[in-house]
């Protein structure tokens, strides 16, 4: 098993992420050393398509471990992580009738992470939580650094809280139900903290994608690439929890937004519909590529090595029919903005990013930039 520590200065908080096959069958072991002695009760939250599969394991094991245990089945998609489900979830724990000593496990991917990380925000002001991952993105991403949140009519993410966990369990085994778009869209935010994080992560992430289809199958690999992954979100996170806004240099947590400027709006365009985050994140960092190439921030080399990797990670669905005034006015929209500018996130190179004002890009530059990326046929 690996270990990787989350140091928070703010909060002077410390959390493990312990990562390992079959580690949902100690699920229960993790949860009684990271909380109070006085816990009692555990409220699993998940939902149907991922309890199917993991839930009588996890509540076995937290049961064994001697908590009593209730669970809660939100919707299975991005559109559950609303504010009625946060509501109901809220109704789920009180329910449960959860005392501040007592827990959340949160047990899925990222819709089920960020829900019940922000029902425990809230729930008492405030309760403990667990992450327990089921997806690629969810393990090495959304589990770790307690940015917890809801969509609603105005976007997505615009309402949440900073809630740490106090320990992330990752049982990699999970990736092998995985379906094959969220594979890809994992890989892709893999490759996106490969690119900003530094040069031994990216091509640490490049070995696991060149033979991918052994290296998913190889336990100790798999957790190779997670842990590496982890080791540099939780170096980001401590050095930047709340991500300062007066921040724009290489190291704030900012940079882990490669690629999701544009994601988003691709995302919007589409209602939603056609692209899995990470798919979009794909198409994103490969326009933010080519907008560095072009105000000559980076040279074209990185470009190909991106390209060459996100092409490895899977097929992206098309992004060529899109219109590319619609996707500008979308980002002018860009509630993400600051002072009314997007900061865009661009590659010196491979490992070090440049954060941008928008006031320092010119339109035509940027418009050719996405017609450019949106047209490679990747
Ligand atoms: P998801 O949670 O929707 O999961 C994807 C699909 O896979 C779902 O249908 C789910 O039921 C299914 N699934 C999950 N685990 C499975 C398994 N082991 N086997 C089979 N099926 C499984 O999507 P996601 O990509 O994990 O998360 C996306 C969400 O994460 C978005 O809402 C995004 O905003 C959020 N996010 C948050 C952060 C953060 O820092 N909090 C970072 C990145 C993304
Ligand atoms: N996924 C971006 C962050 O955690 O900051």
């Amino acid at each position: 098993m690996r270990h990787v520590r989350v140091r928070l200065a703010r909060r002077v908080e410390q959390y493990e992420i312990a990562i390992g096959a079959g580690l949902l069958g100690e699920l229960g072991d993790h949860a009684r050393r990271a909380l109070s002695p006085d816990a009692r009760r555990v409220a699993v939250i998940s939902n149907r398509t991922v309890f199917k599969l993991y839930g009588a394991g996890a509540l076995r094991s937290l049961r064994a471990a001697g908590f009593e245990t209730a669970h809660w089945l939100m919707g299975d998609g991005e559109r559950f992580k609303s504010w009625r489900t946060l509501e109901a979830a809220l109704e789920f724990l009180s329910a449960a009738r959860l005392e501040r000593t007592d827990a959340v496990v949160a047990l899925g991917g990222g819709v089920v992470g960020d829900l019940a990380g922000f029902a425990a925000a809230l729930y008492l002001r405030g309760i403990p939580y667990l992450q327990a991952p089921t997806t690629l993105l969810a393990q090495i991403d959304s589990s770790v650094g307690g940015k917890t949140a809801v969509n609603n009519d105005w976007g997505k993410n615009l309402v949440g809280a900073f809630h740490h966990p106090r320990a992330v369990v990752i049982d990699t085994e999970t990736i092998s139900t995985l379906p094959r778009r969220e594979l890809t869209a994992g890989l892709c935010e893999c490759i996106k903290q490969g690119a900003v994080g530094g040069r031994k992560l990216f091509e640490l992430t490049e070995r696991f994608l060149i033979d991918k289809r052994e290296a998913l199958n190889d336990a100790e690999r798999l957790a190779e690439l997670i842990a590496a992954q982890c080791a540099f979100k939780a170096k980001i996170v401590a050095g930047d929890e709340l991500e300062a806004v007066s921040r724009s240099d290489s190291r704030s947590r900012r940079i882990l937004n490669f690629g999701h400027t544009i994601a988003h709006a691709l995302e919007k365009v589409t209602d939603y519909k056609r692209f899995r985050h990470g798919e979009a994140v794909g198409h994103g960092m490969l326009a933010a590529a080519e907008l560095g190439k072009r105000l000559e921030i980076s040279d074209g080399n990185d470009l190909e090595s991106l390209r060459a990797a996100i092409t490895l990670a899977g097929r992206l669905p098309r992004a060529d029919d899109l219109p590319s005034s619609e996707i500008l006015s979308t980002l002018a929209r860009d509630k993400k903005s600051v002072g009314g500018h997007i900061k865009w996130i661009l590659l010196e190179r491979i490992g070090r990013a440049r954060i941008l004002d928008s006031r320092e890009i010119a339109p035509r530059t940027l418009r050719a930039s996405i017609r450019a990326a949106l047209h490679s046929n990747i």
